[in-house]
């Protein structure tokens, strides 16, 4: 009974993912957990007060002027009297409305009333995700302190339209929603950390680049963890289409060259640990302008030079953290490879991972990584990404308050 005692204010506003707070609602009442819905106009074009009454056995609240509820809880005691407001689903135009205070609907007073934690779980179609508007209205809620769970790629419910909007599934956000409510240890509070994440994009000229298959949820979820243990974490992150994770500062560049500057310009720091998959070289005079194909004449060559090395150059500063991890993407002879990185690279730790295309660790939910480091090499089964991050994030806590 994780959430045994704890009150969570459930906010369901109108989007198709609302069926999965059905089951949502039921995952947490199993932990014990006791769920005060407060249900969108509409969002009940989609369930209907009956429904969530029954399952939640609770008093469903929708209005911001019923007489009745009003008078018996009024929407500033329903704000306060819970742990945690919980907001699944998150749509596009209820996240907006957060980001601009909008008291207009109950849903909006509660969260505008309240001082306790606030977890959204984002869900909508890939686009509306994508639009300039929900990124900088995610950016906004995040700077807010509000904690995001999810959105997950894959297939929509309504459209079969693939992309990232998929609301996150409710055993996911009962995960997130217990993390919150139970802090745990913080063995790396006080700690600064950064983590680089992602590909990087080296332009050949205004409109094409180098880039890779990195998608970022390794490095990101390597953030989130270390954030989750009380560190301090700054995440410099390529270009990437997931989101930033909750908690953490995150810095968007595009470049190797700009990712060094960001990493190097915050140091000092107590770790870092440097996922990012760098291109190793880039155009060495990228064009102002686009090429253009030239009738009868060969392909343009490009012309490569090498980019910094973001991680040798982190292992060797003058101010250098003093737990260094590196990652080493391998196609064959991982162990080998690895060793000799981290010996190149001045790193305390080298995480080892095999990423032959039929591995799917590029891109993909799963990774097996081997852990190389001076004293010894330790290899964890094939885990999801999230755990591969807080087993890291817990070595790392154990070997730097070892030092
Ligand atoms: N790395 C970096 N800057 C670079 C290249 C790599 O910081 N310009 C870091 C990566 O973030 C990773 C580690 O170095 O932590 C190893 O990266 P990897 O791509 O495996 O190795 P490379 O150093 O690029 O060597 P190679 O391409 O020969 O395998």
């Amino acid at each position: 009974m994780e959430l045994h005692d704890k009150r969570i204010l459930l906010i369901i506003s109108g989007g198709i993912a609302a069926y999965k707070s059905l089951d949502l609602i039921r995952r947490l009442r199993e932990r014990g957990a006791a769920v005060r819905p407060v249900i969108t106009r509409s969002a009940q074009e989609f369930i209907t007060p009956l429904a969530v009454g029954a399952l939640s056995a609770s008093h469903v609240y929708t209005d911001l002027f019923s007489r009745e509820d009003e008078q018996d809880v009024g929407h500033i005691r329903l704000a306060r009297e819970c742990d945690l407001v919980l907001v699944a689903p998150a749509t596009a135009s209820r996240m907006a409305k957060m980001a601009h205070g909008l008291a207009d609907d109950l849903a909006g007073a509660v969260l505008l009333a309240t001082d306790r934690p606030v977890l959204m779980a984002p869900a909508m179609n890939p686009k509306m995700w994508d639009a300039p508007a929900t990124r900088r209205n995610l950016s906004t809620l995040q700077g807010d302190g509000i904690h995001v769970i999810g959105p997950k790629s894959g297939e929509m419910a309504e459209s079969g339209e693939a992309g990232t909007g998929r609301m996150a599934e409710p055993l996911e956000i009962v995960a997130a929603v217990v993390a919150l409510l139970s802090p745990g240890e913080k063995p790396l509070a006080g700690k600064r950390a950064i983590v680089t994440s992602g590909p990087t994009h080296e332009p050949i000229d205004p409109v094409r680049y180098i880039a890779n298959r990195s998608s970022g949820k390794q490095g990101h979820a390597i953030a989130a963890a270390l954030a989750k243990l009380g560190a301090e974490v700054t995440l410099v992150s390529g270009p990437v289409t997931i989101p930033d994770p909750a908690g953490v500062r995150t810095v968007h560049v595009e470049t190797a060259k700009d990712m060094l500057l960001a990493v190097t310009s915050h140091l000092p720091a107590d770790i870092a640990v440097m996922v990012a998959a760098v291109a190793d070289w880039r155009v060495a005079s990228s064009s102002g302008q686009k090429i253009k194909k030239q009738p009868g004449e060969a392909p343009p060559p490009l012309q490569l030079a090498e980019n910094p090395d973001i991680l040798k150059t982190v292992g060797h500063h003058e101010n250098r953290p003093r737990f260094v991890v590196g990652f080493a993407a391998e196609t064959q002879n991982v162990e080998e490879n690895g060793r000799r990185k981290l010996a190149a690279k001045g790193a305390d730790l080298i995480v080892a991972n095999d990423v032959s295309p039929q591995t799917g660790v590029m891109g993909g939910e799963r990774n097996r990584v081997m852990l190389i480091a001076e004293n010894g090499i330790e290899t964890w089964p094939d885990l999801d990404k999230a755990e591969v991050a807080e087993r890291l994030a817990a070595t790392i806590a154990k070997r730097l308050n070892a030092l």
